[in-house]
């Protein structure tokens, strides 16, 4: 195997965690490439790094589960016989409530995928690399936000406040596991057709931030690359949303386009 270090991205079959997994592949990174139930996407993008000349491997788990952090991080070690100098915490449960709808279970369904598992993946990591030092070097956690945790409105509510917990502890958790692990938010704007939305609302939606136009879901992952190989940083999120989260609206842009958010 090449001597290139290795990232974990969670959720890297498909949409955004493939683009993450092939800009480090790009920049002569090897993957792990973590998915749940998208077995033949996760296949293609493992393809698609080996075409970049990278070494792919291939992790199927559900992070629902309360030890999932540490099955991962176990896996990922004895696969690879070594820690990931990176890991990139995609992997994310987005379901529409509103706080009016909002429940235990659907809230705790957001908090346990989207906020408790990234954060102790982050930990364990620390952990190790603490236990097994002559393993890490220059480690770096980057938490997958969304600009919509700088641009409230109470749509998917239970979603935003998954992911704002997470945002709040990007610096708690610079703070803690310095010097070992640096830790960094990135939070996207709109890139993918979520749910029922149409691609006529899409295609509106996603030229609603300052630049007017599409962002290049490239142009996000690339500034993982950057956050990981970037020695000064830690505790600070980078907005890659082409200034969407300057653009307040008093709903998801997906309704601010249609109330109903289809056609
Ligand atoms: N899409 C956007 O426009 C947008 C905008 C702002 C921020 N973001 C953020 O960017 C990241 C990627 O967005 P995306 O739209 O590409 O994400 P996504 O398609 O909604 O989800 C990414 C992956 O998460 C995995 N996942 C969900 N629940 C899981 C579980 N219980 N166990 C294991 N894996 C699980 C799924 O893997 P499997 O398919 O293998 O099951 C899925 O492919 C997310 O963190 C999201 O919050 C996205």
């Amino acid at each position: 195997m090449n001597q290139s270090p290795w990232v974990l991205v969670t959720g890297g079959a498909k949409r955004l965690g493939r683009e993450f997994c092939l800009a480090f592949a790009r920049a002569d990174w090897n993957v792990v490439c973590h998915f749940n139930t998208s077995d033949t996407e996760a296949l293609q993008t493992q393809n698609m790094v080996h075409g970049l000349g990278k070494t792919c491997v291939l992790m199927k788990q559900d992070l629902s589960a309360a030890d999932a952090h540490t099955h991962l991080l176990d896996q990922c070690v004895s696969q690879t016989g070594q820690l990931p100098q990176c890991i990139v915490n995609n992997a994310s449960v987005f379901s529409m409530d509103d706080a009016a709808s909002s429940s235990a279970a659907v809230l705790q369904m957001h908090f346990q995928t989207n906020t408790v598992l990234p954060l102790l993946l982050a930990n364990a990591l620390a952990l190790r690399a603490k236990t097994a030092p002559h393993h890490a070097k220059h480690l770096c956690v980057i938490h997958v936000l969304d600009q919509k945790v700088h641009n409230l409105n109470p749509d998917y509510f239970s979603y935003t406040v998954s992911k704002l917990a997470l945002e709040r502890s990007v610096a708690l958790q610079a703070q803690a596991l310095a010097p070992g692990v640096r830790v960094c938010g990135l939070s996207p704007g709109l890139s993918y057709l979520s749910g029922d939305q149409t691609q006529d609302n899409f295609d509106q939606a996603s030229k609603v931030n300052l630049l007017q136009r599409q962002i290049q879901t490239v142009d996000i992952a690339r500034t993982a690359v950057f956050m990981a190989e970037n020695e000064a940083l830690t505790g600070c999120t980078i907005q890659a949303d082409n200034g969407q989260h300057l653009v307040p609206l008093a709903r998801d842009v997906m309704f601010a386009i249609n109330p109903q958010g289809g056609a």
